[in-house]
C-alpha cells in the first residue's frame, strides 16, 4: 500500500486513560451493588460511553429507564473528569510523540480517531492538540466503533484515502472499526487479544517510520 496518512486512537494508545474510566465506572458499580471487575472492563475499550454503561447494567443484571441511564453515565463522567483533569504531558505513553514527529517530518498526514467526547479536554490537558492534522471524535461522530465512520471521518478530513491509511489501534471493537474502514491496523497490546490486526506491537515506542514502511510493504497486505 501507498502510505500516506496515520490515524491513531487516543485512550490506550497515545495515553493510559484506561484505568480512569475503570476507577469511575467501577465506583458506579459499587453504587449499584454490581460486581464489575477489571476483566470487564476490557470489553468496554472502544466503546462508547452509553455503550459501556449498558455493558455493566447488563452485568448487573439491570435495566433502568433511558432517564436514570443519563444520570448514571453523567455521574460517572464526572468522577472521570475529575481525573483527567488532573493528567499531566508525562502521562503520554513513551514512544508517541517521537513516532508522530518522525511521521510528521517525512510528510505523513496524522490523525486522531477516537470514540471519546473528552478528547478535546484530554489533548489540552498533554498539551498535544496541535500535534494533529485531523480530530475526529465523540464528538463529530454518531457511530461507535466497530463501525468505521470515526476513521473514514478523520482519513476524509486529513485528504487521505482509506486505503492508504494506517490505524493505531488497543481495542478490539477499534481494530474491527479499521478493518471495515478498508485501513491497514497496528494493534497496540496483546497478539491474544488483537488477533485482527495486521501487526500488534507492545506500544508505540516499539514503533518507527522505517518499521512501519516494512510494514505498509508486506506483500500479503
Ligand atoms: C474510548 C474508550 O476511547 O472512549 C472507552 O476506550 C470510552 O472506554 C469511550 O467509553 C467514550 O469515552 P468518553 O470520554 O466519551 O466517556
Ligand atoms: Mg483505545
Amino acid at each position: 500500500m501507498k502510505l500516506k496518512g496515520c490515524i491513531f486512537d487516543l485512550d490506550g494508545v497515545i495515553v493510559d486513560t484506561a484505568k480512569y474510566h475503570y476507577q469511575a465506572w467501577k465506583k458506579l458499580a459499587v453504587m449499584l451493588n454490581i460486581n464489575f471487575t477489571e476483566e470487564d472492563n476490557e470489553r468496554l475499550k472502544g466503546v462508547s460511553r452509553m455503550a459501556s454503561l449498558d455493558i455493566i447494567l447488563e452485568i448487573g443484571n439491570m435495566t433502568p429507564d433511558d432517564r436514570t441511564k443519563e444520570g448514571y453515565a453523567s455521574l460517572k463522567n464526572r468522577w472521570y473528569l475529575d481525573y483527567i483533569n488532573q493528567m499531566m504531558p508525562d502521562e503520554i505513553l513513551p514512544g508517541s510523540l517521537e513516532f508522530i514527529s518522525e511521521l510528521k517530518n517525512a510528510g505523513i498526514k496524522v490523525g486522531l480517531g477516537s470514540a471519546s467526547k473528552n478528547t478535546p479536554l484530554i489533548l489540552e490537558c498533554l498539551g498535544i492538540a496541535k500535534l494533529f492534522d485531523a480530530i475526529a471524535d465523540g464528538n463529530n461522530v454518531s457511530n461507535a466503533k466497530p463501525d468505521p465512520e470515526v476513521f473514514v471521518t478523520a482519513s476524509k478530513m486529513l485528504g487521505v484515502l482509506p486505503e492508504n491509511c494506517v490505524v493505531f489501534e488497543d481495542a478490539v471493537a477499534g481494530v474491527e472499526a479499521a478493518l471495515n474502514a478498508g485501513m491497514l491496523c497496528v494493534g497496540i497490546g496483546s497478539e491474544k487479544i488483537l488477533t485482527n490486526a495486521h501487526l500488534v506491537v507492545s506500544g508505540l515506542d516499539k514503533m518507527s517510520l522505517r518499521k512501519l514502511r516494512v510494514f505498509a510493504k508486506r506483500p500479503d497486505l
